[in-house]
């Protein structure tokens, strides 16, 4: 993982936030190269979500409407959508190091010779530094005696006999209390409590917000989806794993409006067929699993009906274990009854494709998936390690991922060399991002490109323009191949 961050800060792709100020943790920059990798991903979902939707189990196309709502709604939209009471995680305070934790993460270790106990980050758990804290702490090499306990199951009378992870005192922990992670703001010049608002914690709910007006504006008929993507923001308790886990990220998220008896078809549906997208744009199957909510850890939306699967892959920090990059939840009714009854507006749909006709207010299936994330899954699949190379190292996208396609790499400066590379660059930077690029040798231009994941390096020398020709170099396998000039497109 420091490696890809390395790299992706060395080569222009991701950058801190506010770097030249120290960094603002849980925000993160997308650069030149970066951007261009996002909007890849982002422009390909939203070809295949609302441009060109899958076909349906029936064989006709699917209908979805595309939207871009605000990012701040009218606050009582989040008090329906049950964010204002419930979108909390448990937080934990360290009154000694300041240093904040999110409880469900912790897990006690409990020594039950004498009663004493360390709460550890359960990420940190296999790490040298806390085996090497436990042994000295707990005055033994025989860690197998002391036994690992999820950190809720301490009662708070038992809070004295905790060391923290950064300390090593006892009692310095606070009790867990809920904290909600929607980012708070203020409308107008006022600034009083009756003005604040919230920055979206889920682009899902302008979806909802907007259903309404696409029903009565669209011709669009149950089944139907809304797709949307852009920027949620949640003021994460612990923030990690670069851009896994930010305050402010993108989502990309679909709405499958349909009757409830067709719920359960729907959503074993859309699970396939996301899964078998995130494969589409380079990410291997063998890193992707599918793994269904446990009860407990259901959303408030999401409980009763279908419940809600993941679909994970094996990131670097997870691995060999697994890290969310879509969820796909079955949210009932849930969102639009809740804005029925808030907004006292009507939002019941009236099917007259059956007889008799009838009135309901659908059910949804909601694949979620992040876009930051997925931005983050498909540049760990491309690392790859390659000893053989001067670089150490290459970036293997799906051509169609790749930020940049080709680069134009004139050798000399000779023979009207520069006049035909350029020409070149012309015609194919109209169809493909591509980039002319003459500084240094050409070993460690090819280098630079294997580390942006430029899948075509196309150079040529005077020798070898005479034949109206240039050398295409695959950055996957470092093939050479001699194509015409009129060919190269
Ligand atoms: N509308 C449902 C919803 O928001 P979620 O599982 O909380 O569900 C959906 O979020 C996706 O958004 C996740 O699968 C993940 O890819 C991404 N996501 C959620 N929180 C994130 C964060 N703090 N940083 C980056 N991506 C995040």
């Amino acid at each position: 993982m420091d490696d890809l961050v390395a790299l992706c800060k060395r080569r222009g792709f991701i950058f801190p936030a506010s770097e030249i100020y120290g960094g603002i943790n849980g925000f993160w920059d997308f650069g030149p190269l970066g951007v261009l990798l996002k909007n890849n991903l982002r422009d390909r979902w939203w070809n295949d979500m609302v441009l060109c939707p899958p076909i349906g189990p029936d064989g006709d196309p699917l209908q979805i409407q595309g939207v871009d709502s605000a990012i701040i709604q009218n606050p009582k939209a989040w008090e329906a959508s049950g964010h204002v009471a419930g979108f909390s995680d448990p937080m934990v305070d360290c009154k000694l190091t300041k240093l904040r934790y999110r409880a469900d993460h912790l897990v006690a270790v409990v020594d039950e010779r004498n009663g004493q106990i360390f709460a550890f980050n359960q990420d940190h758990l296999e790490e040298k530094a806390t085996l090497k804290k436990l042994k000295k702490q707990a005055g033994t090499d025989e860690l197998a005696k002391l036994k690992v306990v999820p950190f809720s199951t301490i009662a708070v009378a038992d809070y004295a006999k905790v060391i923290g992870p950064d300390t090593d005192q006892k009692g310095t922990l606070t009790e867990p209390r809920a904290f909600n992670l929607m980012f708070k703001t203020y409308v107008g010049a006022t600034a009083t409590e009756d003005d604040v608002a919230y920055l979206r914690p889920e682009t899902a709910q302008g979806i909802f917000l907007n259903y309404k007006a696409i029903v009565d504006n669209m011709r669009v008929r149950v089944p139907f989806g809304i797709a949307q993507v852009g920027k949620a923001f949640r003021n994460e308790v612990t923030p990690r794993n670069f851009i896994y886990r930010s305050r402010e990220f993108e989502q990309m998220e679909m709405e499958w409006f349909c009757h409830e008896d067709d719920a359960a078809k729907w959503f074993e549906f859309w699970v396939e067929t996301r899964k078998k997208w995130w494969q589409s744009v380079g990410v291997s199957g063998d890193n992707l699993i599918i793994r269904t909510h446990e009860q407990d850890e259901l959303s408030h939306y999401a409980k009763g009906g279908q419940g809600t699967k993941d679909i994970e892959y094996r990131f670097p920090f997870t691995a060999p274990g697994f890290g969310e990059l879509e969820g796909i939840a079955h949210r009932r009714n849930f969102d639009l009854t809740q804005h029925q009854e808030f907004s006292k507006t009507k939002l019941e749909y009236f099917d007259d494709s059956v007889q008799p006709p009838r009135r309901f207010i659908p059910h949804v299936i909601e694949p979620a998936a992040g876009l930051t994330r997925g931005v983050l899954a498909i540049l760990s699949e491309a690392y790859t390690v390659d000893p053989s190379r001067p670089s150490g190292v290459y970036l293997k996208f799906k051509p169609s991922m790749a930020p940049v396609k080709a680069a134009v790499l004139p050798l000399t400066n000779k023979d009207g060399q520069p006049e035909i590379a350029q020409k070149l660059y012309y015609s194919l930077r109209t169809k493909f991002v591509t980039e002319y690029d003459t500084k240094g040798n050409i070993g460690k231009r090819d280098a630079r490109h294997d580390e942006l994941g430029t899948p075509f390096g196309v150079s040529m020398d005077g020798e070898k323009a005479k034949d109206d020709a240039a050398t295409i170099r695959h950055c996957e396998t470092m093939e050479q191949e001699r194509v015409a000039l009129d060919k190269i497109e």
